[in-house]
């Protein structure tokens, strides 16, 4: 627990930048990092692009795997995943293009996409860590309420309550938020050596809650981290308001 956003997003950033230093990557062996968009995750990279900037961590040896992705909006669309990722990160830091892995929200054949995503983590020897965040319902990733815990990378429609919280991208019209989305499986994230999850503000207090003293259920996904060996949450004082 972290006093502010500032202090969690430095924090967040530490983590990372010291996992990757202590792998020592290689081209032959890269870190395979998960990563997530939103807001909450946005103090973390602008941190990490500093430190990058600095020479105290390189992502030259680092692939990333990223959670979700929008069907059917198109990628160089504001609001796709793909453009957040590449504005907001990958543009900014010494990433390699060809490293940067992110579902395909409008292939041909979005199941095969989400069968060859998950193979592709596999070829890489699995996710080392995961980060996150989550939505006010508990959601990790697009792994909405009754999500199965051991789901993969698969199709998923949008709740209510998501397109409702994510029109705030949208010129705030419901009409305009996709209902379908690409998304890793909660299997998926826990499969990962270490998962690490940003939370702040009230509005995830409950979820906050639900993530670390409800029980383990499917209706919050997050639930899913307390079976996790190295789970980590990494919160400002408000998100605790529940606990
Ligand atoms: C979306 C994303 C999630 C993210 C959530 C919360 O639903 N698919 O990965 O955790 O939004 O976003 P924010 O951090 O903006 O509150």
């Amino acid at each position: 627990i972290q006093p502010d956003y500032q202090a969690i997003s430095k924090w967040a950033a530490g983590y990372v930048a010291a996992r990757i230093r202590k792998a020592q990557p290689t081209a032959d062996k890269p870190f395979v990092l998960g990563l997530p968009t939103g807001s909450s995750p946005l103090g973390m990279y602008k941190e990490l692009i500093d430190l990058n900037k600095k020479g105290l961590v390189s992502f030259k040896n680092v692939v990333t795997f990223n959670m979700d992705e929008y069907v059917g909006l198109p990628q160089e669309h504001p609001e796709s995943y793909y453009s957040f990722m590449w504005n907001n990160f990958f543009s900014h830091v010494d990433v390699k293009r060809e490293n940067v892995n992110i579902l395909n929200g409008n292939a041909n054949d979005l199941e095969e996409e989400c069968a060859n995503y998950e193979a592709k983590i596999t070829s890489y020897g699995g996710i080392d860590l995961f980060l996150g965040g989550i939505g006010p319902d508990g959601h990790i990733a697009f792994n909405e309420p009754g999500s199965s815990l051991s789901s993969r990378t698969r199709i998923k429609t949008l709740t209510t309550d998501t397109i409702i919280a994510n029109s705030r991208f949208f010129d705030n019209d419901v009409n305009k938020v996709p209902k379908t989305s690409l998304t890793v499986g909660v299997g998926t994230v826990m499969a990962a050596k270490e998962v690490l999850i940003i939370v702040n503000g009230h509005n995830k207090a409950r979820a906050l809650y639900h993530a670390v003293e409800g029980p383990i259920t499917q209706m919050w996904t997050i639930s899913a981290l307390q079976m996790h060996e190295h789970g980590i949450i990494v919160c400002d004082d408000a998100a605790t308001f529940e606990l």
